[in-house]
């Protein structure tokens, strides 16, 4: 296994397929331990004149309290034959179960604080720049408050793409 470098620039992947379609895996390192899990909503783009990604995650998700502990995550994209293993990280709660290891990806560090995964074609290491809460004055779409019935907004993560690893 050996991964490249690449430039944002180079990415040559619809982000709408990546991110809605085949999913990520967001994880955090914190304390010696790492969470992931999967995420679908989100987006690749520019702000700040650096190369960001937005991702958002719920407060009741375990990896929610590892993205509270560190600045730094990592997004990681795989090929269809991973589907499974991606579903298992966005039903399970690596509160209750090595998910991880259910899932059969094999975790290992990228960088100071950020661990990935040996399996993902694409790796993106991320440092945050802006962290909060979607609120609910600033809702604009009332239908987007079906999607927040419990009240857990999701927090919302701009966090600028460090480095980008595509699997060679
Ligand atoms: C396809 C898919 C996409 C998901 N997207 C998100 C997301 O963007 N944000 C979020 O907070 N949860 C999302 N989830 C839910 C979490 O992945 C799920 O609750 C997971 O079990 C949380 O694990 P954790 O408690 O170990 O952090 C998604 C789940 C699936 C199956």
């Amino acid at each position: 296994m050996s991964y490249i470098n690449i430039k944002a620039e180079e990415l040559n992947k619809n982000t709408f397929n990546m991110i809605g379609n085949e999913w990520m895996l967001v994880c955090a390192e914190a304390g010696g331990k790492a969470n992931a899990m999967t995420a679908s909503w989100g987006g690749l783009g520019v702000l700040w004149r650096k190369n960001v990604a937005f991702v958002f995650v719920r407060p009741q998700r375990y990896t929610y309290e590892f993205l509270e502990k560190t600045d730094k995550m990592t997004l990681s994209f795989f090929g269809e034959e991973y589907r499974e293993a991606l579903r298992i990280c966005g039903t399970k709660s690596g509160r209750e179960c090595n998910k991880i290891a259910e899932a059969g990806l094999t975790p290992f560090s990228v960088n100071d604080g950020c661990t990935a995964f040996k399996e993902a074609n694409i790796i993106m290491e991320c440092t945050k720049m802006y962290a909060g809460p979607l609120l609910e004055e600033n809702i604009v779409d009332p239908a987007v408050m079906n999607e927040y019935k419990n009240g857990d907004f999701h927090k919302m993560y701009v966090v600028s793409i460090d480095r980008i690893l595509v699997k060679n």
